[in-house]
């Protein structure tokens, strides 16, 4: 009797062994197909894979690299012909130069830049023409071959590492977008032009198989680009994602910083476009991702604050890449946005 017991006993801690043994190495296996992960790519540099290669834990600036792989964008700058080497030569050779892939929308091409000439007289009122257009050619040609879609103004700054850290965690085939959201007619709002919108993979797909072709849905009228492409989304069921970071800050600005810092003024034209206001203790979140008017030299002031100048003695504390959302979570942020209802004027 006693001795049957003992053997339970010793079989039960048996098993508990063998379930923490299978534990260990499954989360061990996990890690090791992770890195393995890592090493898929090709478009990875040699410089990259040594840098990777040295230190057993990945750094901020390795996942960064990782993101770029991960989380493809591609970039579709509005700009003209007037602006070609001037402002688009400036995307160019800054923020743009770190999309997956960088395509302007211009009615003539320039030899310089990537071009897609769009057959259309240049006018403020074609803007939406111009942007339809631009997104039926990219649907067409890449949509495979990125996950999230960018749509910017050649006088938009984009951190595009902050943009991937931010999109990491959403499904590219659920159906959002992103951007600065506004208030309009339509209960989602829509998303500013100028501070640039992120549409999914789903989005895009959706814009052009029930928008892009049809002539009853998102029919051109006199709205501005950013109000007709925002309202043909929410017909087509694109939710507008919340782009704001936990302490209310907004990511994507429509202005520049000499517009926000020290905070976001009261009494601009602003607080009556915002669907969200946002937190105006400071200017903006410490991850925002779009500033809009940014025009000139301040490119180069963008670049040299960002990517340049290192204070020394600042301490960057290590972070790591938030959790991806699994298909349910996914679809219970989307409900949640869907149902958000903007602030009244701040
Ligand atoms: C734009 O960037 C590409 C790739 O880096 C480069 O070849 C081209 O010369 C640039 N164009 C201008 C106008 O700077
Ligand atoms: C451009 O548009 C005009 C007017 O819509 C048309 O006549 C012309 O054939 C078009 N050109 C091309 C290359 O598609
Ligand atoms: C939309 O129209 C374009 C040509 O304008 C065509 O190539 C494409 O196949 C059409 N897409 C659908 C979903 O009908
Ligand atoms: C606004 O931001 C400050 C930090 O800048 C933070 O302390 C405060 O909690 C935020 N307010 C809200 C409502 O989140």
């Amino acid at each position: 009797m006693l001795s049957t017991q003992y053997i339970m006993i010793l079989v039960m801690v048996r098993n508990i062994l063998f379930l923490v043994l299978g534990i260990i190495i499954g989360v061990r296996l996990t890690d090791f197909v992770g890195y393995l992960k890592l090493w898929r790519d090709n478009d990875i540099k040699a410089s990259e894979k040594a840098a990777l290669l040295k230190y057993p834990v990945a750094t901020e600036e390795h996942l960064a690299i990782w993101l770029r792989r991960e989380v493809r964008i591609l970039c579709l700058v509005l700009t003209m012909p007037s602006s070609h080497s001037t402002k688009a030569a400036r995307v160019n050779r800054t923020w743009g130069a770190r999309c997956n892939k960088l395509i302007f929308m211009s009615t003539k091409t320039d030899p310089h830049l990537n071009i897609l000439k769009i057959n259309i007289s240049e006018s403020r009122n074609n803007l939406y023409a111009k942007v339809r257009t631009g997104m039926g050619y990219v649907h067409k040609h890449h949509l495979n071959e990125y996950d999230w879609f960018l749509k910017a103004d050649d006088d938009t700054y984009v951190v595009m590492e902050n943009l991937r850290l931010f999109l990491y965690p959403y499904d590219p085939e659920s159906s959002v977008y992103f951007g600065c959201r506004f208030k309009s007619s339509y209960s989602q709002g829509y998303m500013s032009g100028g501070g640039g919108y992120v549409l999914s993979r789903d989005a895009l797909r959706r814009l052009n198989l029930f928008a892009l072709n049809s002539t009853t849905t998102c029919k051109l009228n006199g709205d501005s680009e950013d109000v007709q492409i925002g309202h043909c989304l929410q017909d087509v069921g694109v939710v507008a994602g919340d782009t704001r970071d936990f302490q209310g800050h907004h990511r994507f600005l429509p202005v520049s910083p000499w517009t926000l810092i020290p905070f976001i003024p009261y009494g601009s034209w602003m607080d009556s476009y915002f669907f969200h206001q946002p937190n105006r203790s400071d200017c903006c979140s410490a991850s925002a991702i779009t500033f809009h008017y940014v025009k000139d030299i301040e490119f180069e002031f963008f670049e040299f604050f960002l990517y340049y100048l290192r204070v020394f003695g600042l301490h960057r504390t290590q972070r790591a890449l938030p959790s991806r959302l699994g298909f349910r979570q996914m679809n219970e942020r989307l409900q949640y946005w869907a149902h958000q209802v903007a602030d009244h004027k701040g």
